[in-house]
């Protein structure tokens, strides 16, 4: 019999890529994918497969208990891929109640629904999660599984409790549970709202570059389609109740990053050499920053044997050839709220 696997924020920037690796790799499972469409969802991330006899989606809100308990009575869900959240910590930052609203409330209604109506023993759900809810680092060391939380935004603090619920469910409810704490990801369909692909738009329009405070934060960069791969490892090799981190093993300082994509982009438009550092502008930093994130993944690496696939380099090249090809992708997602967004957070 073929599995049913539903996939949360499937058409996300991240979602999008878990879903486009399921429905390719496993024609054995039906996927389906249920995202609300906010900003950060858009059908356009998944033209190439909407088609596929595998695939369906259905916009709807994981905090909505009817539409979860429908979806769950038409087909038995056997595993649930969750990754609809809301993601951006600047915007954690001016709206915190969105936040509960989505990551610990929906995720708690999918708990449940989830406890109802499948298959406990069996079934699994997966929460994919950050590496930001164990808080920062100073110069030393890397988070590990053993890490305790210590979350300092909005955004990080929702995530903390969202995967506190679904261990909290495990232990009580006995639900079959697999977490993964991620670092930062980059790749194609990446809002520009984040650090990389805010950068690359920006230097396209030739418009400022906003590094916070002296730039000096540091974070490890993970190739999206490499995170995409590791959650497959996870959701079929990980075990039950278990932790799993997944990093690059690729820290970089935001302004040595910003420079980096600076002269990459320079050299691909055909500028002037150094032409876009001249666009880098300092501004306010962002309350609460946490310094710097860096991961250990040696336990997935070690008992599921996962690795990432791409250079840093071969990531972004990538990364910046999409951008570049995909100039009508960019221009949609920054037409209309976008637009009141940008102004709020940069033009103050
Ligand atoms: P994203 O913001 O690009 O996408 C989130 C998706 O969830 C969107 O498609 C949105 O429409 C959907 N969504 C939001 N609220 C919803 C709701 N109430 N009901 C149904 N769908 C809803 O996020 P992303 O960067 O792709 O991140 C996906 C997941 O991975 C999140 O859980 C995030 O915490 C986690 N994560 C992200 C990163 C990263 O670097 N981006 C790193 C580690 C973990
Ligand atoms: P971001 O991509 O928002 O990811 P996160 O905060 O979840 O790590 O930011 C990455 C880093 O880049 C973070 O240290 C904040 C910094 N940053 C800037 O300096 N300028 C910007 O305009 C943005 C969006 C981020």
């Amino acid at each position: 019999m073929r599995k049913n696997i539903l996939i949360t924020g499937g058409a996300g920037f991240i979602g999008s890529h878990v879903v486009r690796h399921f429905v390719k790799k496993y024609p054995e499972y039906f996927i389906i994918n249920l995202d609300k469409l906010t900003y950060a969802g858009n059908l356009e991330n998944l033209k190439d497969i909407e088609n596929h006899e595998n695939y369906s989606f259905v916009k709807g809100d994981i905090c909505d208990s009817r539409l979860l308990e429908e979806i769950f009575t038409i087909k038995k869900i056997d595993g649930i891929i969750h990754l609809a959240a809301e993601s951006h910590v600047d915007r954690s930052i001016l709206n915190p109640m969105e936040f509960v609203e989505t990551n610990v409330k929906g995720t708690v209604t999918l708990l449940n629904t989830f406890k109802q109506f499948c298959d406990i023993k069996n079934a699994i759900f997966y929460h994919v999660s950050t590496d930001e809810v164990y808080g920062e680092l100073d110069n030393f060391g890397k988070f590990s599984e053993t890490t305790p939380y210590s979350p300092n935004s909005p955004y990080s603090a929702s995530k903390a409790a969202s995967d506190h619920f679904v261990r909290a469910y495990h232990s009580t409810y006995g639900l079959n549970i697999k977490i993964s704490n991620c670092s930062n990801n980059y790749g194609p369909f990446h809002f520009p709202e984040k650090l990389i692909p805010l950068m690359i738009n920006n230097i396209l329009n030739k418009k400022e570059l906003p590094v916070y405070g002296k730039g000096e934060n540091i974070r490890d960069w993970l190739f999206v389609k490499d995170h995409a791969v590791a959650i497959d490892i996870v959701f079929h090799k990980g075990k039950n109740g278990e932790t799993y981190n997944i990093g690059g093993n690729n820290e970089w300082k935001n302004i040595e990053l910003v420079k980096l994509l600076c002269k990459l982009m320079d050299e691909k438009l055909g500028n002037e050499p150094e032409s876009s550092l001249k666009l880098i502008k300092y501004v306010k930093d962002r309350a609460g920053h946490d310094f710097r994130y860096a991961i250990d993944s040696s336990k997935i690496m070690n008992e599921l044997g996962w690795q990432p696939s791409v250079t840093f380099e071969q990531g972004l090249a990538q990364t910046i050839d999409w951008y570049l090809t995909n100039k009508d992708w960019l221009q949609h997602v920054t037409s209309g709220d976008y637009k009141n967004y940008y102004s709020r957070m940069y033009e103050k």
